[in-house]
C-alpha cells in the first residue's frame, strides 16, 4: 500500500514542508534585511518576518487540526532558493544593485509560498476543513501581498536606481588622478564603489548594533 494514498496525506505532507521552509525563511529574512540598503526595503523585510512567525504558528494550528504530527519536513526548494540568495549576498555589489537582486530573491521566495499555499489551501477546501482553509487562505493572501509590495518597491524606487547608480558614479568619482587609468575607467571606478559600499555598510551595521 503507498504511504500517500489518499489527499489528506499529501495535505498533511505538504504543511509539513512549508512548516520548515517558513523556519528556514525565519532564518533568511534578518540577513537579508542587514544586506540591504533602501529603508524601504530593510523594512519590508522586517514586516514580513513579523508575518511569516504568524504564518509559521498557523500551520502548526492546521497540522493539529487535522491530528498531524506538529513538525517540519525538509524543504529542498525552499533551501536551493535561500542558498541562491546566500550567494548573492556575499557579492561585492554596488549597493543599489544589491537591493535589486534582495528583491528579486525575495520574490523567488513569495512565489514558491503562493505555490504551495494555493494547492495545500484548495485540498483543504475540498477535503472539507473550513478552519485550515481559512488558516491558509490568510497566509496566501499576506504572501501575495508581500510580493505586490517587493514589485512596488522594485519599480517604484530600487531598479531604477540600481540602473543609474554606476553612470553616475563614474562622473562623480572623477578626482583629478593622473590619466594613466583614463583606458581602464571601471578599474578606477570599481574600488570606489567597493569603499561607499563598505561605509553603507559600517553606517547600517552602526545603527542596528
Ligand atoms: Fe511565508
Amino acid at each position: 500500500m503507498p504511504n500517500m494514498e489518499t489527499l489528506q496525506e499529501l495535505l498533511v505532507h505538504e504543511l509539513q514542508d512549508l512548516y520548515n521552509a517558513e523556519n528556514q525563511i525565519m532564518k533568511a529574512l534578518p540577513k537579508m534585511a542587514r544586506r540591504a540598503t533602501s529603508t524601504p526595503l530593510r523594512e519590508a523585510f522586517e514586516a514580513h518576518l513579523a508575518q511569516t512567525e504568524m504564518q509559521a504558528q498557523r500551520l502548526e494550528r492546521a497540522l493539529t487540526l487535522l491530528d498531524a504530527p506538529v513538525r517540519g519536513r525538509h524543504c529542498d526548494g525552499m533551501q536551493g532558493i535561500i542558498d541562491e540568495g546566500k550567494k548573492l549576498m556575499e557579492e561585492d555589489a554596488n549597493e543599489d544593485v544589491m537591493d535589486a537582486g534582495l528583491i528579486a530573491a525575495a520574490q523567488k521566495v513569495e512565489h514558491y509560498e503562493i505555490a504551495s499555499y494555493g494547492s495545500v489551501k484548495a485540498w483543504a477546501e475540498l477535503l472539507g476543513h473550513e478552519e485550515v482553509t481559512a488558516l491558509l487562505q490568510e497566509t496566501l493572501s499576506e504572501e501575495e501581498s508581500a510580493d505586490r509590495k517587493l514589485s512596488q518597491l522594485a519599480d517604484s524606487e530600487v531598479n531604477s536606481e540600481a540602473a543609474m547608480g554606476a553612470g553616475e558614479d563614474d562622473s562623480d568619482e572623477d578626482t583629478g588622478e593622473s590619466n594613466d587609468v583614463d583606458e581602464d575607467s571601471e578599474e578606477r571606478a570599481t574600488p570606489a564603489r567597493r569603499q561607499r559600499s563598505q561605509a553603507a555598510r559600517s553606517r547600517r551595521s552602526g545603527t542596528q548594533g
